[in-house]
């Protein structure tokens, strides 16, 4: 790794391992302290309005963000995040298409030449690994925005922070994940920064090309927390807290016959909504396809777009964070 030691080796303003966070590449980075002191930085992000002080707190610095996969909520919640703290943006989405590598550009020359200008960088990439290796290239802090079928960790801070906010306890709580389990890096990245909690309960509803690959349960397994693998959505949903939803990811199939296997068996709807407790959440990273329905949206239970705006919050957290300020 080119990471040099920063002169201030400890942040005085964090307690929890927050104070020498220097990337955000994999979810496990983040125990339980450090979630907890994260969330309370995310709670007064909420309260940042245009032209109070703390508006200004990243003026001067700049985020780079380079896409290779296409996003909405990442780029656009991390750019934001960046503008409501005062702080600009050098950016580029289509990367493999529209940056130098095209022209055959390795990932960490990329990112050699990206930290001489950027205070900070925010890569997506479709390499499940690639953000470890570009974080071990460069010494400037670096955020996962999502690598291929790996790692999606700021996903998984901002689905914790929402199960908080949403149910009002990280403890003793039932989940469902249902949907691509195989493939969704959000899940994936979400089942791991849940072990943190006590006396959470897993349900996994996929199809079969798609189940919770092993690793997954091993670790909870290993861990003690108890998982169960379900067919019947409206039973689930019945016993669950929060339904975690997610697409079955169409371009992550090399055949097209398994995806039509898997796309359309498990839908979010009236019945299942019907079953679904009345103090519960349903929960999805987005975007959606068909997987839950859109006469869904208003019942107060349909938590994904609170969702994805918590994302906002979280990225400003993890910005003012990372920059040490
Ligand atoms: N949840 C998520 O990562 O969404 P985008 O792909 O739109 O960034």
């Amino acid at each position: 790794s080119r990471r040099v030691a920063r002169d201030a080796t400890r942040d005085a303003t964090y307690a929890s391992g927050l104070a020498t966070l220097e990337s955000c590449v994999e979810a496990e980075q983040f125990d339980r302290a450090m979630m907890e002191e994260l969330f309370d930085v995310a709670d007064a992000m909420e309260r940042v309005r245009p032209g109070a002080p703390e508006s200004t707190m990243l003026q001067g610095y700049l985020m780079s963000t380079l896409f290779y996969e296409p996003s909405t909520r990442t780029r656009l919640s991390f750019e934001a995040a960046m503008g409501r703290l005062g702080g600009g943006i050098v950016s580029t989405e289509s990367a493999g298409e529209y940056s130098s590598a095209a022209k055959g550009e390795t990932l960490e020359d990329t990112m050699r030449t990206v930290e001489g200008y950027a205070d900070i960088v925010v890569l997506r990439h479709f390499t499940a690994g690639s953000a470890r290796r570009a974080a071990n290239a460069i010494g400037k802090p670096l955020i996962n925005a999502g690598d291929g079928p790996g790692q999606h960790p700021t996903q998984a801070l901002l689905d914790v922070y929402t199960i908080r906010k949403e149910i009002g306890r990280l403890d003793d709580f039932k989940i469902a994940l249902v949907g691509d389990l195989a493939n969704g890096r959000t899940v994936r990245s979400l089942a791991s920064a849940l072990t943190q909690f006590n006396n959470v309960k897993f349900y996994f509803v996929a199809p079969d090309v798609v189940k919770m690959k092993d690793d997954i349960k091993d670790l909870l397994t290993s861990k003690g927390i108890e998982w169960e693998e379900a067919t019947d959505l409206a039973a689930v949903a019945a016993d669950v807290d929060v339904l975690y939803q997610t697409r079955i990811q169409k371009e992550r199939f090399a055949n097209p016959e398994d995806y039509a296997k898997a796309s359309g068996k498990y839908i979010v709807d009236r019945t299942i909504m019907d079953a679904l407790p009345k103090s519960s959440v349903v929960m999805h990273p987005l975007p959606r396809v068909d997987e839950i329905v859109v006469d869904v949206d208003d019942d107060p239970r349909a938590g994904y777009f609170r969702q994805a705006q918590n994302g906002l919050f979280i990225r400003m957290a993890l910005l003012k964070v990372l920059l040490r300020v």
